[in-house]
């Protein structure tokens, strides 16, 4: 059991502010989100950094959608559920996927710049573990950033919502019936209260858990570890996503090599130069992500070398310069000419399977609480997310999220006053923290290594010192939704998916109909948190 704070920071707010529905985030979920309410309610988003500021801005490598000749969404649908091993729910991935034709063309209307051919049809790419091409890209591998702009210019130009750009969203708060009531916040180090008896969390990932990471500094995990203080239940956070080609060779920096490029033919080789993927999977490098990062990891262990490398040498003269702009200039930028010399890359964290669970319309176990996006999970990505697929389902679950909070027309109390947490010392820094993550919940698990981790864990059960910086309150996040993890990979007695432990190396079978959940106990100020195994909890499995 570990113990956290119900709130990691009182508030003195003189001001209350009022509003029909509070978004939290500024990934693509939360915009289009925000858009949606913005027109039949006062709306306000709240973003920690810029608007811009999100895992969604950096994605490059695009959105599956089944368009191509010889691609069906039953072939869609059967690639994700072999890539998610066994676990994923088959009505969200059926749900998501055939919502995703009726997004593309709002995108397109928006003015999203697709990469289209001469006769004005999008030119597919192909990722891993994807039967064909099917992944419609804009500006080559500048995906993310293009729909990112797009939406962000709409919302600010043709939308009435407020917006909250540099402002830290501490707690959900709730009113006298335990529902939803609004959130704390700090802007410009200001207490700042807001009703609202509608909160939706887009807040995406958890990245920055990990020493080794594509995600940027902003996803500490707050929307998962908020929701868990409020009571709502999360799920599958056993199952963190490793990305296999991250380019870490410049110290302090770090980017993403977009799967793209193997799909276009690029070789992993070795330190000896040697192509191994062959040996680890039938479809080499186009094997399901977790196997792809793992074969790395392993590589990288047998040779000692700190990396292996992306051969994209062989590449047609020019092609690589137009077809991925981003990773081109990063890579000259580093030093280093990827038409030249193969790219060193090794795994780094990605992206969270799990998150706040969710049914099929974004309700959480909280009434009045919503979850979007890589924030939520609504059982989509089973145990592993095949490549291409979080935008669309940040869109669509966007969407919907916004559309169950219209339907709901939810009144509430006013919210609580969060008060204050007693404090405690901080087992880790944090880049300790993100260090240890790395050693004891990253690609390869152990039992003994993470009993002691979460003992450490333990040993503080506030981590939020006497005065409480930005910093610190992603730490005291960051500590929950690690212990989350831990726990939750504890607990999963076998390997699936993303999930692999060298003392339960087996996939099995009774392991394939249950999920690990986890919620928080109050007694008195503090919170137990606490996971344990459901078979079809919450909502009806494969309903
Ligand atoms: C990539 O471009 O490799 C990342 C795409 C994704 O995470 O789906």
């Amino acid at each position: 059991m570990v113990k956290i704070p119900r709130y990691i920071a009182g508030s003195s707010a003189k001001e209350n502010w009022e509003f029909d529905a509070i978004v939290v985030g500024s990934g693509i979920a939360g915009v289009i989100a925000t858009m949606r309410l913005s027109r039949e309610m006062r709306v306000a988003l709240i973003t920690k950094e810029r608007l811009v500021d999100s895992n969604s801005f950096y994605a490059q490598g695009g959105l599956a959608a089944s368009l191509g000749e010889g691609d069906s969404l039953e072939l869609w649908k059967s690639d994700t559920i072999k890539a998610g091993d066994g676990l994923c729910r088959e009505s969200a991935v059926k749900m998501i996927e055939e919502q995703t034709p009726l997004i593309i063309e709002e995108l397109n209307q928006m003015g999203v710049p697709f990469d289209l051919d001469n006769e004005g049809h999008f030119i597919l790419g192909r990722e891993a573990f994807h039967s064909v091409r099917r992944i419609i890209h804009a500006g080559g591998d500048q995906t993310g950033k293009m729909i990112s702009q797009t939406m962000v210019d709409q919302l600010k130009t043709g939308s009435q919502a407020t917006i909250f750009e540099e402002a830290f969203v501490v707690d959900i708060l709730q009113d006298d019936n335990g529902e939803v009531a609004g959130v704390s916040a700090i802007i410009e180090d200001n207490d700042v209260m807001f009703s609202a008896p509608n909160v939706i969390i887009a807040t995406g990932g958890s990245g920055q858990l990990y020493f080794y990471t594509s995600n940027p500094r902003v996803a500490t995990g707050d929307g998962m570890a908020m929701a868990l203080r409020a009571g709502a239940t999360l799920v599958d956070m056993e199952f963190v996503q490793f990305h296999p080609t991250v380019c870490f060779a410049i110290q302090g920096q770090s980017f993403l090599v977009t799967e793209a490029i193997r799909g276009e033919g690029a070789f992993l080789l070795n330190d000896k130069q040697e192509r191994f993927m062959p040996r680890y999977h039938e479809k080499a490098e186009l094997a399901p992500r977790d196997i792809v990062s793992r074969a790395c990891f392993n590589e990288m262990k047998l040779s000692g070398s700190p990396w292996v490398y992306l051969d994209t040498t062989k590449f047609e003269r020019g092609f690589f310069q137009k077809r991925f702009p981003t990773v081109y200039s990063q890579c000259l930028k580093a030093g280093f000419d990827p038409t030249q010399q193969p790219i060193p890359v090794s795994p780094g964290a990605h992206y969270m399977m799990g998150g706040i669970e969710t049914d099929l319309s974004c309700r959480t176990s909280l009434k009045g609480l919503y979850a979007c996006g890589e924030a939520g999970s609504n059982g989509m990505h089973g145990a592993n997310r095949l490549a291409s697929n979080s935008i669309p389902e940040a869109l669509v679950t966007g969407s919907l999220g916004a559309k169950s909070v219209l339907e709901d027309s939810r009144k509430a109390g006013p919210p609580e006053r969060p008060f204050k947490p007693q404090y405690d010392r901080e087992p880790y820094t944090r880049s300790e923290l993100r260090l240890e993550n790395w050693e004891n919940i990253g690609l390869v698990r152990e039992e003994k290594k993470m009993e002691r981790h979460l003992s450490k864990l333990r040993q503080g059960t506030l981590i939020v010192p006497e005065s409480a910086s930005l910093g610190s309150l992603e730490l005291a996040n960051m500590y929950t939704v690690t212990s989350i993890i831990t726990m939750s990979s504890l607990e999963r007695k076998e390997s699936r998916g993303s999930h692999m432990r060298t003392d339960y190396q087996a996939k099995d079978a009774i392991w394939g109909s249950l999920r690990v959940h986890t919620k928080a106990k109050l007694d008195g100020k503090h919170l137990e948190i606490e996971v344990g195994t459901n078979k079809k909890d919450g909502y009806s499995w494969n309903s």
